[in-house]
């Protein structure tokens, strides 16, 4: 949903990162497999993209936390996908304990510059009005930097 947000409002490309196998549905189930992969560093395979992250002027990476860290398919991206120079804005989502997500991100990040990061607790719970302002100002933000 944020990312639909960014891109609309940016006008920007956007690479989904889909696992392989795909996660269950059964939400305690997807906890369980999750927090394990978190828990023991897998790295679920992704499924192949084409991403030239040199063709862009920003790149605005998030997703879920899990366990306290980025979701894996997350940092299994930036494993696969190495850059460096590139000007970086980070977002993620949570329950209300982001943890060590962004610390995480800013070390596997750390040959980049981060321009900022902003996290939402509990978006789909949230009222979208408010969620979009607090979006559309940090991306004028990020933009002016
Ligand atoms: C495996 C797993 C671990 C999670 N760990 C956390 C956590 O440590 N802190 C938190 O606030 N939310 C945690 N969550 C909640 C997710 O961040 C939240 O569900 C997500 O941002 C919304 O995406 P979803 O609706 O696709 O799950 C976890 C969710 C999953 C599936």
């Amino acid at each position: 949903m944020i990312a639909e947000r960014i891109k609309a409002t940016l006008g920007a490309d956007t690479l989904k990162l889909e696992l392989v196998e795909s996660m269950p549905k059964q939400r305690v189930m997807k906890l369980f497999q999750g927090g394990k992969q978190v828990l023991f560093g897998d790295m679920p395979a992704l499924k192949p993209y084409q991403l030239d992250v040199y063709q862009y002027e920003l790149l605005i990476l998030g997703g879920p936390v899990w366990v306290g860290s980025p979701a894996p398919a997350l940092m299994n991206f930036l494993q696969q996908t190495k850059f460096s120079g590139k000007k970086v804005a980070l977002f993620c989502c949570h329950g209300g304990g982001k943890g060590r997500t962004f610390s995480k991100l800013r070390d596997a990040l750390s040959a980049n510059t981060i321009l900022g990061e902003i996290d939402f607790p509990n978006v789909s719970k949230q009222d979208t009005q408010k969620l979009n302002a607090k979006l559309d100002a940090w991306l004028k933000d990020i933009s002016t930097r």
